[in-house]
C-alpha cells in the first residue's frame, strides 16, 4: 500500500501522470472517493501519462470513453449506471479484459461485474488536501507501486 498526500489539483494530476507513464497493457485502475474527491483529476493525469493528448472530460452519457495513447485507454464512469445488464450491454467486460488500460470511477456500481484484480485507489479529503491510498489488488501492481514510490515527490499521507 502506498499512501500519499496531495495539496492541490495540480499535484493530483502530476501523480496521475507518473502512474499513467508506468501502467501496463491490461491494467485496471479503480478510483474510489466521494463526489468531487478528485477521481477525474487523477484520471486526467493518468491519461496524460499514457500519452493521450486529448482533453479528458467525464463520460456523462456513454459511460465509457475510449482514448488512444501508447496503449488504448478507457475512462469508465459508472456513477450513472443503472444496472449490470446495461453495463454488460455497453461492453464493460470486453473493455476491461482487453489489451488496453481501464480507469474506473465508482467501480462499486459494477456489482458482480467488478474485476478481481485491479489497482485500487481511494481518495479522501477536504478543501485542497487529499489523502490518496493506492492498494494493489493483484501481485502485478506491487512492483508498479514500488516504481511509483521512487518517482513521486508527494509526502506520505
Ligand atoms: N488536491 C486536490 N486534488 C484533486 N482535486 C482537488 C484537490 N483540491 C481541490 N480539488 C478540486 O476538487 C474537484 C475534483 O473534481 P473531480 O471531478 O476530479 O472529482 P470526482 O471525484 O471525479 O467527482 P465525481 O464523483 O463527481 O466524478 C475539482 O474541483 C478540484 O479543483
Ligand atoms: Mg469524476
Amino acid at each position: 500500500m502506498l499512501k500519499l498526500k496531495s495539496e492541490s489539483p495540480e499535484e493530483t494530476i502530476e501523480l496521475g501522470r507518473k502512474l499513467g507513464s508506468i501502467l501496463n497493457s491490461g491494467d485496471i485502475v479503480c478510483l474510489q472517493g466521494d463526489l468531487g474527491a478528485g477521481k477525474t483529476y487523477l484520471t486526467k493525469g493518468i491519461m496524460k501519462g499514457l500519452g493521450v493528448d486529448r482533453e479528458i472530460v467525464s463520460p456523462t452519457y456513454n459511460l465509457i470513453k475510449e482514448y488512444q495513447g501508447r496503449l488504448p485507454a478507457y475512462h469508465i464512469d459508472l456513477y450513472r449506471v443503472s444496472d449490470e445488464q446495461q453495463l454488460h450491454d455497453v461492453g464493460f467486460e470486453d473493455y476491461i479484459y482487453s489489451e488496453g488500460v481501464s480507469v474506473i470511477e465508482w467501480p462499486d456500481k459494477s456489482g458482480s461485474l467488478m474485476p478481481d484484480n485491479y489497482l485500487n485507489i481511494i481518495i479522501k479529503g477536504q478543501q485542497q488536501e487529499r489523502t490518496i491510498k493506492l492498494i494493489p489488488q493483484a501481485n502485478k501492481y506491487i512492483p508498479l507501486l514500488e516504481e511509483l514510490k521512487k518517482n513521486v515527490n508527494l509526502s506520505s499521507g
